[in-house]
């Protein structure tokens, strides 16, 4: 079975043709063009520009993602789409032209939750076995899933404000940061001495895995208005911002494991944030001390990709799922966890 897959929920226009083989044969293309030039001036995703850059990446990536699976485009079984949440002008370039496939090429169309693609995405680069503890960090959202078969997932606890992304974003523009924040914070905090300033961790005494990180990110920002801006406190103030949501993702995952409803063999980080290595590497110490394996997918589907979403439509035909029909609206609001076999 092929997927040929559409992701545009945000700032990455992304193409992938995937098959339900072996691990090393799943995906036959992917390509994924960001978007930084676009709105690097902004130190943000402006919706609008994202929009109109998805409908001028598009067909490029089309092309670019047929060629690379060395396959005809009639060759395909069904078609994937992120059918939401995230940017509504963004997830209707892909939808639309999602659904012009399926009515040109006469082929199923499976309108895929963004959420659901991150959170299925280290079965599609490992093959882990459910059940499995999900934490799911990115731009949007920050959140502890047991996701205990496909389509039965068990939300524990999420931000109450801001993403942790979102965090690492408005920081970074604050320091001056090259955009997108993430990335370059990292590599900013790398030569900082994290235990230079003392920020807080909200909801520390509460018992349940949930995040708050406005507190944290007012608090770095006062920090920094404070400061005289040499280049080792902008490094110590990154690095000591980083040591923060370490220290909070490696409580929240203590917190996460009492909550859970099963033994926790298993954790899976997803979303863009994953790429942090030094964040994986705090985890990856909790998941030592409790037994368990902690499994990272690589930087390329740990950022949005539609190889993910080809995947969940694989895992959606292999249970039996019907596909979606042309009516299908797209859903700029859509929580995991109402999705249901
Ligand atoms: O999953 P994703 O690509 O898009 C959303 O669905 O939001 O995540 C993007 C987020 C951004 O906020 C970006 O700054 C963050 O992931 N990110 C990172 C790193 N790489 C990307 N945050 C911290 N450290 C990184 N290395
Ligand atoms: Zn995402």
């Amino acid at each position: 079975m092929i997927v040929f897959a559409i992701e545009t929920s945000c700032d990455e226009t992304s193409i992938s043709i995937v098959q339900d083989e072996k691990i090393d044969k799943r995906i036959l293309s992917l390509v994924t063009r960001t978007q930084v030039n676009e709105h690097q001036a902004y130190g943000g995703v402006v919706p609008e520009l994202a929009a109109r850059a998805h409908l001028s990446n598009i067909e490029p990536v089309i092309n670019q993602a047929i060629r690379q699976a060395e396959i005809e485009l009639d060759a395909i079984d069904a078609i994937a789409v992120t059918a939401g949440p995230g940017l509504i002008g963004g997830v209707l370039v892909g939808i639309t032209l999602a659904k012009a496939l399926h009515i040109s090429l006469n082929k199923p169309l499976y309108c895929i939750n963004h959420l659901e693609g991150h959170a299925l995405t280290a079965r599609l680069s490992h093959d882990v076995p459910y059940p499995y503890l999900l934490l799911l960090t990115s731009g949007g959202h920050c959140m502890f899933v047991e996701v205990l078969g496909f389509r039965q997932y068990t939300l524990l606890g999420q931000t109450l404000d801001d993403a942790a992304g979102e965090c690492f974003d408005k920081i970074a523009k604050l320091l001056d940061f090259d955009f997108p924040g993430g990335p370059a914070l990292e590599k900013k905090a790398a030569l900082g001495n994290p235990k230079r300033f003392a920020f807080p961790r909200p909801l520390e005494h509460t018992p349940l895995p949930n995040f708050s990180f406005s507190g944290l990110k007012t608090a770095v920002k006062q920090t920094i208005e404070k400061s005289i801006l040499n280049q080792q406190t902008v490094c110590d103030i990154a690095a000591s911002f980083q040591y923060s949501v370490g220290e909070i993702f490696k409580e929240r995952l203590q917190k996460a494991l009492k909550c859970s409803h099963h033994k926790v063999e298993r954790l899976v980080m997803a979303g863009g944030v994953a790429a942090n290595q030094y964040l994986r590497s705090q985890l990856q110490s909790v998941c030592a001390d409790n037994a368990i394996e902690a499994i990272f997918p690589p930087m390329n589907l740990c950022i949005d990709n539609a190889a993910m979403i080809g995947w969940t439509a694989i895992e959606a035909i292999q249970n039996s799922v019907l596909p979606s029909t042309d009516e299908f609206q797209p859903k700029p609001r859509w929580p995991l966890e109402q999705i249901q076999l």
